[in-house]
């Protein structure tokens, strides 16, 4: 099958339990309600779900076992994109190609839409924790990629060295494996937490490299992509002063070492005793995506 096949069914799959998600979310006011979804039904590349749920394909995880968790990335990938926009953190006015969520409904709403998405995550993972350990294990490790030693980690990393001229090497690299590779990390372990735990520390070496291959081409194409294209604003990591790949190697210093890590990243699933030729086109999905 093709690969924008296997991506499209993945797709399906994802966006049939968002939907159910959608119609039975209720809360009022009706403001709640709304920007969380608005910002969910924008549309992004789902790249984290589909992700997610290749990887539990490729383990035998049942999907009704694993699309709870999926979900739950989405929210709270979601809720790290409204965040992020805001005026006090990147002020980026686009995102996934129409007004963030804070132009469309005020600063105050979009905070706790961000809010209330990240808490929703937790109700929806903590009804699968009533199904066994390996549920609350995967529920745990969810927590640690999303939490204080992941993305919030990154977050305030990534805004404690903007515009600063005092950093290293292993500050970017500390960025970018907590704002962004660590949920692509929850994303290829946690299939295999469900599974058992075996192949536990592949997927994670995994899902970290893959990650911070995701966060090398958002920088590259923060720098060479256009508004029609990417669907949020370019040019604002050089305009913000940003510590990212792109001023710490150049872009060709990037672009060399996007393929040293594809290279990397083949080399792992190599490894694997399974059929990865979708995570192999997954891999080049990323390093190739002109958004
Ligand atoms: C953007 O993520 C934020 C980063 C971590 C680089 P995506 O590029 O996955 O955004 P969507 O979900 O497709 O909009
Ligand atoms: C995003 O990094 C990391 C998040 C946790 C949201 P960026 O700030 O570069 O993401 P974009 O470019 O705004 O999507
Ligand atoms: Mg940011
Ligand atoms: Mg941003
Ligand atoms: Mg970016």
């Amino acid at each position: 099958m093709m690969f924008s096949d296997t991506y499209r069914q993945y797709l399906d799959v994802f966006h049939e339990a968002l939907n159910r998600f959608v119609q039975n979310l209720s809360c009022e006011p009706p403001v709640l309600k709304d920007s969380m979804t608005y910002s969910l039904q924008l549309g992004g590349k789902r790249f984290r779900p589909v992700l997610m749920l290749a990887v539990a394909d490729l383990l035998g995880v049942p999907q009704k076992e694993i699309v709870p968790f999926a979900l739950a990335l989405e929210l709270v990938h979601t809720y790290t994109l409204i965040h992020d926009d805001l005026p006090a953190m990147d002020n980026d006015d686009f995102r996934r190609g129409k007004p963030s969520n804070h132009k469309v409904f005020g600063e105050g709403n979009a905070v706790l839409a961000g809010d209330a998405l990240l808490n929703t995550a937790y109700e929806v993972l903590l009804k699968e924790c009533l199904l066994g350990k390996n549920q609350v294990q995967a529920t745990r490790y969810f927590a640690l990629c999303a939490g204080i030693n992941g993305v919030i980690g990154g977050q305030s990393a990534d805004l404690l060295f903007s515009a600063k001229e005092d950093f290293s090497e292993e500050d970017l690299l500390f960025i970018y494996e907590n704002k962004t590779a660590k949920l692509i990390k929850a994303a290829t372990v946690i299939p295999a937490i469900l599974h058992g735990g075996k192949y536990m520390i592949e997927f994670e070496n995994f899902g970290g490299l893959l990650g911070n291959l995701f966060q090398l081409t958002d920088d590259i194409l923060d720098e060479e992509s256009t508004f029609e294209t990417l669907g949020k604003s370019v040019g604002k990591d050089k305009e913000q002063d940003k510590l990212t790949a792109v001023k710490l190697y150049g872009l060709s210093g990037c672009k060399v070492r996007a393929e040293l890590m594809v290279s990397e990243c083949d080399q792992l699933l190599e490894g694997l005793p399974f059929d990865t030729s979708f995570l192999h086109a997954l891999v080049d999905f990323v390093k190739d995506r002109k958004k």
